[in-house]
């Protein structure tokens, strides 16, 4: 069997603050492949609407803004229409903002055509999100649903980035919800993920087990 670029793809699925990121980049560097933050082009696309002072209710303006956008999302940049909007992106209206657009299936639609094409592009990578595996990359070589208790990853939000963590924990169940029960691609687990509580967990523990059952799975998947 030829293992394509659609299925050389670790999927890196989870809410907010289990630990997505920081896995995710650890496992890309580890193996020498690329990676993508597929949160960050709903971001992206959330800022430039709310920059261009559009309304997120109006779905097919956000879709056409989302499908027109000139948008790039490397390992430490996100520019969009030729603007650096890395930091931006993590603002607090931001944050607030992107469930609602990332809900919109006409935006999700083209999300979804740039981040397969990015995988063909780059022969694969690390590719993290809330859809990854149950929708972009249902063959994905390895599916991975990364969790954490609610106070732990608000624990986290607030030594990332301060704040009170009751604030952040209430914000995080909010958009958690919005997430896990829009009718277009929800936050869930695939029936084949690995199911990883990153809680009780080191970063270079859970990287060194996801690096092996990779690794395990190629050798499968070429014999
Ligand atoms: O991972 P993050 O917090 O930066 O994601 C921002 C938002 O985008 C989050 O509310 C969920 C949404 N998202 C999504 O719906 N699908 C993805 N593949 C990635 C993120």
């Amino acid at each position: 069997m030829v293992i394509g670029p659609q299925q050389r793809v670790i999927a890196i699925d989870g809410p907010a603050g289990a630990g997505k990121s920081t896995i995710a980049k650890a496992l890309s560097a580890r193996l020498g492949m690329k990676y993508l933050d597929t949160g960050a082009m709903y971001r992206a696309v959330t800022f430039e609407a709310m920059l261009r002072d559009l309304d997120l209710d109006d779905s097919d303006h956000i879709a056409q803004l989302a499908i027109d956008c000139d948008l790039h999302v490397g390992l430490d940049r996100v520019i969009i229409n030729g603007h650096d909007v890395t930091t931006a992106i993590r603002q607090t209206d931001v944050t607030a903002n992107v469930s609602k657009v990332a809900s919109n299936s006409g935006v999700r639609k083209e999300m979804r055509i740039r981040q397969q094409e990015w995988a063909t592009t780059h022969g694969g990578g690390v590719i993290e999100g809330r859809d990854i595996s149950t929708v972009v990359f249902p063959e994905a070589i390895l599916k991975v649903f990364l969790t954490a208790s609610p106070h732990i990853r608000a624990q986290r939000r607030v030594d990332q980035n301060g704040g009170n963590v009751f604030e952040i924990a209430a914000a995080i169940e909010q958009r958690d919800l919005i997430d896990s029960t829009r009718s277009d691609s929800p936050l869930a687990e695939s029936s084949d993920s690995i199911v990883i509580d990153t809680g009780n967990r080191s970063i270079d523990e859970v990287v060194d087990e996801l690096e092996t059952m990779f690794v395990l799975r190629m050798i499968d998947g070429n014999s």
